[in-house]
């Protein structure tokens, strides 16, 4: 789909800024968020380095399902990354994508310690590496809930890498539907391929504003048990901390795996 040709939004839409503000705020606004999000951007880059070692530290072409308005997961995981298609359901994420300056991630730079030697003294350099990877190509629609999940533009057979960051598991209200959207995405992992997931494990579901959001309640043994039953082989997987006082309940992982 050809995104909008307007000159740079000020305003973003709702649920790009409400998901932003509670999930990925541009500065730390609370202690616990600000921490949480650190492990998981050094949960990304371990993901990202085991999938580098897999293709023998070539970087390879990635295909995002649904990356909201996020490129904080993208930014850790640039070191395995050559080009990267971007996607999301939601025109607003997509238009919030490419029109969002870059400097919005400049706080997160300095999380990148396993991937970069200093990354706070490079955080310009990084943060324009990040931002010629991300006008490579416009971010395109994606429904986990539509068979095919891409529109046929998209040649989803040209990407060694597959990811997906809290999406079956943020939109499916229960485990028939999470398995079916999880399924469709495996699918688009080809044999010698990669796959780099981060769900919501162990939670009755996440706020969004005033609203809660749905989770199929999934546990970590579940999801790497349908994964391992879909051919995959889990080479990485971290977990987070737990805190009561979260937007969400449970906790995370974050995860690479091969297809053999
Ligand atoms: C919790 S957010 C995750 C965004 C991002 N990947 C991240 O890690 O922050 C869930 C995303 O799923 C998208 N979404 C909602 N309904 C969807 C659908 N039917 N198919 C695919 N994605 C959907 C939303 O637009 C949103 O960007």
């Amino acid at each position: 789909m050809k995104l909008r040709n307007q000159a740079k939004r000020k305003v973003l839409g709702g649920f790009t800024k409400v998901y932003l503000d509670q999930y990925w705020p541009e500065t730390p606004e609370s202690a616990l968020g600000w921490t949480d999000n650190a492990v998981l951007m050094l949960a990304y880059q371990d993901a990202g380095l085991a999938v580098l070692k897999h293709f023998g530290g070539k970087p390879m072409p990635l295909l995002d399902v649904s990356t909201g308005p996020a490129l904080a997961p993208l930014l850790a995981l640039l070191t395995c990354v050559s080009e990267v298609q971007l996607s999301d359901y939601n025109l607003d994420n997509r238009l919030a994508l490419q029109e969002m300056d870059v400097s919005y991630w400049r706080n997160y730079v300095p999380m990148l310690t396993k991937i970069y030697d200093e990354p706070y003294n490079h955080v310009d350099e990084i943060l324009g590496y990040l931002d010629r990877k991300k006008s490579q190509k416009l971010p395109v629609n994606v429904d986990l809930f539509n068979d095919p999940i891409f529109p046929p533009t998209v040649s989803v057979d040209n990407f060694p890498i597959v990811s997906m960051n809290f999406v079956a598991d943020s939109i499916a209200s229960n485990r028939q539907d999470y398995f079916a959207c999880l399924g469709k995405v495996l699918n688009l992992v080809r044999s010698g391929g990669a796959f780099i997931m981060s769900a919501v494990v162990d939670s009755n579901g996440w706020s969004l504003g005033q609203e809660l959001e749905p989770s199929p309640n999934v546990s970590e043994k579940i999801i790497t048990d349908f994964l391992v039953s879909n051919g995959l082989v889990i080479k990485n997987i971290s977990r987070s901390m737990r805190y009561s006082d979260l937007s969400y309940s449970g906790g995370w992982i974050v995860l690479a795996a091969t297809k053999e």
